[in-house]
């Protein structure tokens, strides 16, 4: 049987933020595996785009090895996030880390003198022009800088035999949600679906900006029911799936969903597509 824990009214949690599901292991080894792929090394400036609470830094860090003259900036919109980057990073050598406040789309602004790569992790799909974004990136790195990025909303990211499971999912936690807290999503607040695009325009478009695509593949993960209760507490997922319900009662009946559809399809894994892509600034 599986089991789950979720968030209580007596967790104690940093409620909604991104922070529990980005430390979860299989999550890490997706951005590690995308990290690898990007070839940083000791030495280097690197921007870590859209760094969030610092998951992904973190593993940038451990590649730098305390080198002299590494950087890692870590870049993102959200003032709660680096909040908690900068939390979770104190440890770390604080010559070697900065954060920086702006829009990935303003990256050459942000950052002073050219870096060796930018690793932007599970944020691409969420820039609406990613011309000017790949045209910012490009400007920001030296010659022969990479651009490394990863994404699971793209066409393709879902496996055609887990749609049953998304169905499955989202009806059994509209009717925890209706059954248990007397509530529904307001249909007329429903979040605009955002645009998947295939692989080929996410390589077309970099292309365009004058990269050359070095690496292109796709990880298929296995996503085992704690990744799904823990996305299940970020906000922007539930705000996502269950538009203009009380976050803390979306989110219960995310997780019992998630659960008690783990249990009837008696599944531990449900497989996710990550695209990896690493391109190069000749
Ligand atoms: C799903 S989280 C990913 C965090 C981290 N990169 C990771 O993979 O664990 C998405 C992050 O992107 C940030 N974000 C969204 N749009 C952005 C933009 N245009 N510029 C900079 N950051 C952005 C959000 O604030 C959030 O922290």
């Amino acid at each position: 049987m599986t089991t789950a824990s979720w968030v209580t009214d007596e967790g104690g949690h940093e409620e909604f933020s991104f922070a529990a599901f980005a430390k979860s292991p299989f999550y890490q080894r997706v951005n590690a595996s995308l990290v690898d792929l990007s070839q940083v090394r000791p030495g280097q400036r690197v921007v870590d785009l859209a760094c969030g609470t610092g998951g992904v830094t973190k593993i940038i860090l451990e590649k730098l090895r305390g080198a002299r003259e590494s950087l890692v900036i870590g870049v993102d919109l959200s003032t709660s996030a680096l909040k908690q980057a900068r939390e979770e990073l104190q440890n770390a050598k604080s010559a070697m880390v900065e954060f920086v406040l702006g829009r990935a789309e303003q990256l050459s602004q942000l950052v002073n003198g050219k870096v060796d790569a930018v690793v932007f992790c599970n944020a691409i799909h969420l820039v609406p022009d990613k011309a000017q974004l790949s045209g910012e990136v490009f400007s920001t790195l030296r010659s022969g800088g990479v651009f490394a990025f990863n994404t699971s909303f793209y066409e393709g990211s879902h496996p055609p035999e887990t749609e049953q499971w998304y169905r499955r999912w989202m009806f059994r936690s509209l009717r925890i949600l209706r059954s248990e807290y007397g509530l529904s999503p307001v249909k007329a607040e429903k979040v605009e679906a955002r645009q998947h695009l295939t692989v080929e325009q996410y390589t077309q478009i970099l292309k365009e900006r004058g990269f050359q695509i070095k690496e292109q593949r796709v990880n298929t993960v296995q996503v085992p029911l704690e990744g799904w209760v823990l996305i299940s507490q970020f906000e922007d997922w539930i705000m996502g799936v269950m538009p203009g319900v009380p976050l803390k009662e979306a989110s219960m009946a995310l997780q019992k969903g998630a659960t008690q559809v783990f249990e009837e399809m008696n599944v531990e894994f449900i497989p996710r597509n990550w695209l990896e892509v690493v391109a190069v600034r000749p």
